[in-house]
């Protein structure tokens, strides 16, 4: 039975990941989350009682590795997805430019430190601990998918003068780099490593809304830029849709294919929208 892990499940695009993959009974689906009593009482009110919740802090690697030993007792031995999910968006640089914080550095210091050690390390320390179990799995494939941001795209960012959300852009293009770094060192042990962007997704972070009138207005000059880029573009889409195109291409994408190390969009290409 294909196993798969998924980070950051609790909601959003990572709790969509594990509904979707639980539809398929042949699935072991388990769920890493940082506190697992909201997602366990989601998924039974919606009927879905075979995802395993394991609880895990992302910075905390001692913790991930307890998490290991625990989801090797549910697979019996093996992983073939780990699929890296988790990560902060700075609610506090995400609408403004790294030239917003010139009287206040510290803030910015602490932001890309913050989102530096969540979306970064806590990806390397993820991998370090469950690598073992995709090294050990038998049977089936042995991907390690990671979830990044078209945000941190130069080509973008420089096309469409996309200067907000720095700290969360700049950790994404580190999480690029660790993910084509792992290529690097695994591949011809037949792992395959890389990075998909899910593109602009209606998550419970996107639909909060803003409450300043300044955010606001940020945020709408940040939608007129995207639309810039595609014009048919009509807003976030549902999560259902997002996370069905990253699936299917962690699916079928394959070191044969060429695709190990790659930072492609959900269409498997560098359309981000
Ligand atoms: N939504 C979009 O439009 C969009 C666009 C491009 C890329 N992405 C990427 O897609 C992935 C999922 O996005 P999403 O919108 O579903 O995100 P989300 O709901 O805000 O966060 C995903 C998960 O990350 C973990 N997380 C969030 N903040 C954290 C913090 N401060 N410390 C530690 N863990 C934290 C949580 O894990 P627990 O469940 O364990 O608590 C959360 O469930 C992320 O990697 C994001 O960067 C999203």
């Amino acid at each position: 039975m294909p196993s798969y892990l998924v980070t950051g499940a609790s909601q959003g695009l990572g709790f969509e990941f594990v509904r979707q993959l639980a539809a398929n009974p042949e699935n072991i689906v388990i769920g890493l989350v940082r506190n697992k009593a909201s997602p366990e009482t989601k998924a039974k009110s919606q009927g879905l009682t075979s995802i395993h919740f394991v609880e895990a802090q992302y910075t905390d690697l001692a913790s991930l590795k307890a998490a290991a030993e625990t989801v090797r007792g549910i697979t019996g031995g093996g992983l073939n997805y780990l699929i890296n999910n988790a990560a902060s968006v700075s609610e506090v640089s995400e609408l403004r430019t790294l030239g917003d914080f010139h009287d206040n550095f510290e803030v910015l210091e602490e932001d890309l430190k913050f989102s530096f050690d969540i979306n970064v390390v806590g990806l390397i320390k993820t991998v370090q601990a469950f690598l073992p179990l995709v090294q050990a799995a038998t049977a089936g494939e042995k991907k390690v998918i990671t979830i990044s941001s078209g945000m941190s795209d130069l080509d973008l960012i420089n096309a469409s003068e996309l200067a907000v959300a720095g700290a969360y852009a700049i950790s994404k293009a580190g999480v690029n780099v660790a993910v084509a770094k792992y290529n690097a060192l695994y591949k011809n042990e037949g792992i395959l490593f890389m990075g998909i962007c899910p593109g602009n997704v209606a998550t419970e972070r996107q639909t909060r809304g803003f409450q300043n009138e300044e955010d606001k207005a940020r945020l709408a000059a940040l939608a007129a830029k995207f639309m810039q880029l595609a014009p048919d573009w009509k807003g976030p889409m549902a999560p259902t849709e997002s996370a069905t195109a990253v699936l299917s291409l962690a699916h079928r994408s394959s070191i044969e294919n060429g695709d190990g190390g790659s930072f492609v969009s959900r269409h498997g290409n560098k359309n981000w929208m």
